[in-house]
Parts: structure tokens; sequence; C-alpha cells
């Protein structure tokens, strides 16, 4: 009986996948493909709205309300006049740069009481995306059977750029065309681009990241994760460099915001741009990351993060200076963590290596499928145990060297000696030795050498006892008698002596002398040269250079090689598993486009007896402050609220929601997106998932994965209620 019932329901499961197609929440999908694909399901599940209500290239949609902020994260527009919500963690670094000790805006928040108190942010930006087309066959129509995977690289990336160029000749639109399923097809991006994004309003850092590193990627979460920037354009409403005179950019479309109450179930969507997910690695391919490259980035990190806390406890003016560098380092440190034990939590190796077994049965099932795709795993597998040693070399030398302060400094400056060396026209020179020097400056205000020796110490000493190729004889004979006052001795030197080279520099620019040779056939006295180009006996610049030489000599080719061959074999790969798995609808991996999420507000049970549910409020809050604890401080003027529970409009059964959780597929970059209702009311603002779910960018398990918002109605009530910067409300459109 309970045989039969079985059997019959796997009959009729079947069936239905056939018709829905699209199972569970997993999805980051792409807007233009809404309609053929995922309107029917999405409608099923709740929404009201037609996929063409949310991206259209006719009408305004609600695509035109969602920017790519920074280039990092995303944002959502919330009123008439530019207003946009992203996160805190997004706009942190704008805070500080505005910050000084004396006036600290991370301590205590920033809220401008009118438009003129908004502050103004150099580099920053937000792009829309005006269209994107599928332009597939244009662009594989010059790739001919036979090319290697250079040329083949070499021929898409010409197509490429005569179609990027044509797109958007006598506009000031930008395009870019992407690769989606590993390169198995190609659309094209349309994008504008705003360059005046100022500061409105930041809560206090113990708003913005309440709970700090202890409860980042973790749920329960009482964060209010959120700041609010405007846009500004020029009187055309078109972008513009900032000026006092630009005025607020009038969108097409803004986000209406929803007051009504949410449940447990509810239809959300997320839309933004989530920037990396490889969800079809083979076996071999993930478990080279959970049990080699996780391990060594959270080695070398933790290592970073001790020197660098050590540094900032000692001072108040490191530990501002440092704030966002910290934290973003940490960040990842902690995903990584989460990530190995998500992985193998899901059992994702095992699971990748089932679903291969079972591709093999197909392939041998057919005699045309074996033979177009003969070997592919066998070479796949071959060719990630050839890749770990140089990837994980490329993993150190990005992690444990770059990193270093010093070496970015001399990296820079070895590109001016370069030039020098090779010769080069006296105004060129004039124009790259004032932007070195501007560079310098900023450099040089908050250069902390002695943390700097301190990280070195470290990491110099991770990737020569990995690589000790990198170095010259003499150099490893030094480093071996006493490595560590080899790495202290880089430090001897003055850095700051290249200043005073610069001046040299200077002085060769506007001097009459003599140069020497090398302008081939130009006027001789025009150029300038040296011939060591400058720096070459300081030990740290030798260092330097040395070591990234020899690395792109000996590592980085054959990384790069085989990187290739991956790419290839990869996308011979995706484009098989969709050959096999007919009925499963297959979205592109994440690649930094706008793409929509949809799922529902729901808890999880990550542990045996442990059952989380989907919402916090004010009271847990409150509940977790620690005055002696950084990360748990309650700001007196919350608390004050708290007591007096003042929550005006935004209490909900006596207390302020504060976040919630829901089964919105979401990777990094999609911080501050949108999170959307049934009707695409704004219910919250996406800022995080939970630990073990961040294996969902390789691995998306639907018991597990679970992406975290701040609730509306706690990011009202704070702007109102905390900052009383109510106008700020009164300018958007509530509904309830
Ligand atoms: N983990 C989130 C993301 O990847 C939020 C990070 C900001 N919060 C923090 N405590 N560092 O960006
Ligand atoms: N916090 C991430 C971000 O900054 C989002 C995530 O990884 O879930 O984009």
């Amino acid at each position: 009986m309970a045989k039969d019932f079985s059997l019959r329901f796997l009959l009729l499961c079947a069936f239905c996948v056939k018709l829905t197609v699209a199972v569970a929440d997993e999805g980051m999908w792409v807007p233009m493909f809404l309609a053929k694909y995922n309107e029917a399901d999405m409608q099923s599940k709740g929404l009201k709205l037609s996929a063409d209500d949310i991206y259209s290239v006719n009408h305004a949609s609600l695509k035109d309300a969602v920017v790519q902020f920074g280039g990092g994260c995303s944002a959502e527009l919330i009123s008439g006049e530019g207003l946009i919500f992203t996160n805190y963690h997004c706009g942190r670094s704008r805070v500080q740069s505005h910050s000084t000790l004396e006036q600290n805006y991370i301590e205590k928040g920033y809220w401008a009481m009118n438009r003129s108190e908004e502050l103004s942010n150099p580099g920053l930006t937000v792009t829309f995306l005006v269209r994107m087309e599928d332009v597939t066959s244009e662009i594989l129509k010059n790739v001919l059977p036979g090319m290697t995977e250079v040329e083949r690289y070499t021929a898409i990336d010409k197509t490429s750029k005569q179609m990027e160029k044509k797109m958007v000749e006598d506009t000031h639109y930008e395009a870019k065309v992407k690769e989606f399923f590993g390169g198995n097809e190609y659309y094209i991006f349309i994008t504008e681009t705003y360059k005046d994004v100022r500061l409105v309003g930041a809560p206090p850092v113990s708003i913005g990241e309440f709970g700090g590193d202890t409860d980042n990627w973790m749920w329960p979460r009482h964060t209010g994760d959120f700041s609010l920037f405007r846009i500004y354009a020029d009187s055309l409403n078109n972008p513009a460099e900032y000026s006092p005179n630009n005025k607020p950019y009038k969108p097409k479309k803004y986000f209406e915001v929803s007051m009504k109450e949410l449940k447990e179930g509810d239809f959300t969507m997320v839309f933004g741009f989530p920037g990396r997910t490889q969800e079809y690695l083979t076996s071999y391919a993930v478990k080279q990351l959970v049990e080699e490259e996780d391990p060594l980035k959270i080695s070398i990190r933790e290592k970073r993060l001790a020197v660098m806390e050590k540094a900032m406890d000692a001072d108040p003016q490191t530990k501002l200076n440092l704030h966002s560098k910290y934290a973003g380092i940490k960040n990842y440190y902690k995903k990584f963590i989460g990530e190995s034990i998500g992985l193998k939590k899901v059992d994702a190796v095992q699971r990748k290596q089932e679903l291969e077994k079972q591709f093999t049965e197909w392939l041998n099932a057919n005699e045309s499928r074996k033979t177009k795709y003969t070997n592919l795993l066998p070479e796949l597998e071959k060719t990630y145990a050839e890749f770990a040693p140089y990837n994980k070399g490329v993993v150190l030398y990005n992690e444990a060297f770059t990193t270093l302060d010093f070496v970015t400094y001399v990296n820079s400056f070895a590109k001016l000696s370069d030039l020098l060396k090779k010769g080069v026209k006296r105004e060129v020179l004039s124009v790259e030795v004032e932007k070195h020097t501007k560079y310098m400056r900023s450099f040089f205000k908050n250069y902390n050498q002695s943390l700097d020796l301190e990280s070195a110490k470290h990491q110099i000493k991770a990737i020569i006892n990995y690589m000790p190729e990198i170095l010259t004889e003499k150099q490893k004979k030094k480093y071996r008698k006493d490595n560590e006052k080899y790495i202290t001795t880089l430090f001897s030197g003055d850095l700051l002596d290249s200043l005073k080279s610069v001046a040299t520099l200077n002085a060769l620019i506007e001097s009459e002398g003599p140069a020497q040779e090398g302008g081939g056939g130009k006027n001789k006295s025009d150029i300038v040269k040296s011939e060591n180009g400058f720096g070459a006996y300081d030990l740290a610049f030798q260092f330097v250079s040395t070591v990234t030489q020899n690395f792109k000599e000996y590592v980085y080719p054959n990384y790069v090689k085989l990187d290739i061959k991956l790419d290839s074999l990869n996308r011979i790969y995706t484009q098989a598993l969709r050959e096999f798995q007919t009925d499963k609808l297959f979205y592109p991996d994440a690649n930094s486009t706008l793409r929509l999420s949809y799922g529902k507000i729901e808890g999880y049970a990550p542990n045996d007896s442990v059952v989380y549910t989907p919402f916090t409020t004010i009271d847990g809050l409150i509940a977790k402050e620690n005055p002696n604890d950084k990360e748990f401080i309650v700001p007196a003027k919350l608390k004050e609220l708290y007591e007096k529970k003042d929550y005006g409009q935004y209490a909900v059964n006596g207390t302020v929601p504060v976040c919630f959780i829901a089964s919105n597929h979401s990777t990094g970059g999609n911080s501050g997106a949108p999170v959307l209702n049934t009707q695409g009311q704004l219910i919250g603002t996406n800022f995080d998932r939970n630990w073990e779910g961040t294996a969902a960018d390789v691995m998306y398990d639907p018991a597990m994965a679970r992406n975290i918002s701040v609730d509306i109605r706690y990011t009202l009530f704070i702007i109102d209620k905390f900052a009383g910067a109510k106008y700020l409300i009164d300018e958007m459109t509530i509904v309830r």
C-alpha cells in the first residue's frame, strides 16, 4: 500500500516537474527571460505583477528602480527625487571618508537635515540597466571549428568590442557583452551611469553594524544595515560629474514602501546585482575548494586580522582608518569558513559525484553522445589536479603578497620607473609624475609601517615557503639565514626616499639639459630616459620586483594555461549537463548583472532540534545588549525609545520588527538590493545570508539557504524616531 502510494507520487511528481519546471527557490533569473521561464511559476506562488511590469524596454518597469551601487552592491530608488536605499556596509567607506576623530560619523551616524547638507562622494557611481539583448549568435559567428581556446577568446573579444561600440554610438550610454553559462551564451548590456551620488543618512555603527563580526553571516540578526544616498543629475536629468548646480535625479520608476503585515510563507523577490556563483562545477573543483582553497585563505586572513586588531586596539586613529578594510577582510574570512561547513553539510562533493555517475551512464547509453563528450570528466579531473599547485600559488600571491601596503606602493612606483627605463616624452612623464605624487601623498597619509611589517612577517613567509623560486639565489640565502631579519631589513630603507626621487624627476622634466637617446626619430631632447629607472638600489623595491617578475614567469603562465583549459572544459560540461538534465530549468551563474530571485519568508532548522523562525524584533535586540562589548552596544536614544515604547506608526504587536529571512537565492553583490512583495513594493533591504547557507554559491540547498534583510519598518523607525529625519519618509510613497 505504502509502496503503491510512493510509486504514484513519483509518477505524479515527474509530471508536475515537467509542467512547472522551476523548482524550489533556487535560481538567479535573467530579467529579459522572466516572461518565458518564470512568470507562470511566480504568479502561481503569489506574484500579482506580470514579467513585463518587472522588466520592460518599452515602458517604465521595476528594473528602472534598481541600480548597481559603487560597482559592488545594489540599491533601490525610493522617491521621485533620486533618493536610494543601500546597506550601511555598502556606504560605510563613504561615511568613513567624511569622518575625523572629532567629527566621527561612524560612531555618531550622519543625517543631512536638508539638501545642502548632503555630502558628495568623488568616485561613487550608480548604474542603471537600460536594456539587454541576447547576442549569442552574432558573437559566436566568428568562432570557427578547430580554433584554439585563445583564438576563440580573441575572436569573441573582437566582435564584442565592435558591437559594444556600435550599440551606444552618439549616446552617453555604455555597452558590455558578458558571457553566460560559461561561454555558451552571450548577452549585451546597455547601461547608464550617474556620477554625482551624495550621502544623505547613515545610522551610527552601533545600529548599522549591530552584532558586528560575531553576528555577521548569522541568524537571528538585529542589524540596521541600511544607509541613504541621493542621485543627482544635470538640468536635463542626465549623468554629470558633481556640481552644486546638479538637481536630484527624477527616476522613471521608484518603489512604493510597504508597511503591510508580513507573515511566514509570504512571497518575496530580490532584484539586484549578484556578483559570482559557481553552480555547475564538478566534484573535483568543489573538493579543491573545500579542502584546499578555502582553508588556505582562512589561515592567511586569520593572521592578517590578528595583526590589524592589535594595531586598532592600540590607537583610535588607526581604528578609524582601518574600519572598512578590516570589516571587509573579516567578512570573507568568516564567509569561507561558513561555506566550507555548509558544503560539507549538504554533502556537496558526494552529490556532485553522484551526478557525474549518472551523467556518465547517460553518456555511455548513446554512441553519438559518447563520441561528442568522450573523456570530458576524466580530462576535467586531470586538469584540476594539475591546476591545484598553481592555483595555490595564485591564492597566496593575491592574499598574502599584493595585500601588503608596501607592495602596492612599490608596484605603483615601479610603473613610473618602467616608463623611465623605456624613455618617455617629457609631457607624458610630467602628467605621470603628477598623478603619482598625488597617489603618494594619500598613501603616506595613512601608511602604518609597523603594521605592514608585522603582516609581512607572516605573509611573506607563507608565500616564500610555498614558492621559494620567486626569490633570487642571493635573496634566498639571506632569507634562509634569518628570515625575520631579512623581512625586517626590507622595511629599513625609507619608502619616503621615493618622494625625493620624484623631486629629482621633476627637476629632470624641467631641465633643458641633454636627454638621453631612445626617441626613435623624435626630437631627442624631448625624451627622458634613465638606465635603471628608479629605486633600483632600494631593497624593498628589488624584493617586490623580483617576486613579481618571478611569479609572473614561473607560476602565472601555468596557472593561466590551465585556467583557460578548465574554462573550455567547463563550458562543454555545462552544455552537456543542460542536454542531460532536460527537465531542469537552468539559470546562468551570477556575473554582476541584474537578476531576480524569488522565494518566500521562511525559517529553517540548521541542526538537530534547532529551529529558527523568520522574524526578529527590537525586544531581541535589547536582549543582546552588552555595554562591555563594542559589537553589542545599544545607543542611548534607541534604548530610550524602547523603554518608552515610543514606536509611533512602526509598532507591530507592541514591538518593532528588525530583520527577516527568506529563501531568495542571493550572493555577494545582492547587498542593498530591494526585497519586494507580490505587488513589487519594498518590504526590506537585503544584506546578508545565514552562515551555512553561503554554500549556495556552489550548491543551493532549499533547506539551508536563506537571505537576511532589514525589515523596512525598522529602517523607517530609525530614520523617523531615532534620527528625527521624518522629512525623508515624507518623500517616500508609503502604502499600508
Ligand atoms: N556578510 C554581509 C556581506 O557579505 C554583511 C557584511 C557587513 N557586516 C559586517 N559585520 N562586516 O556583505
Ligand atoms: N553581504 C553580501 C553583500 O555585501 C550579501 C551576501 O553575500 O549575502 O553583497
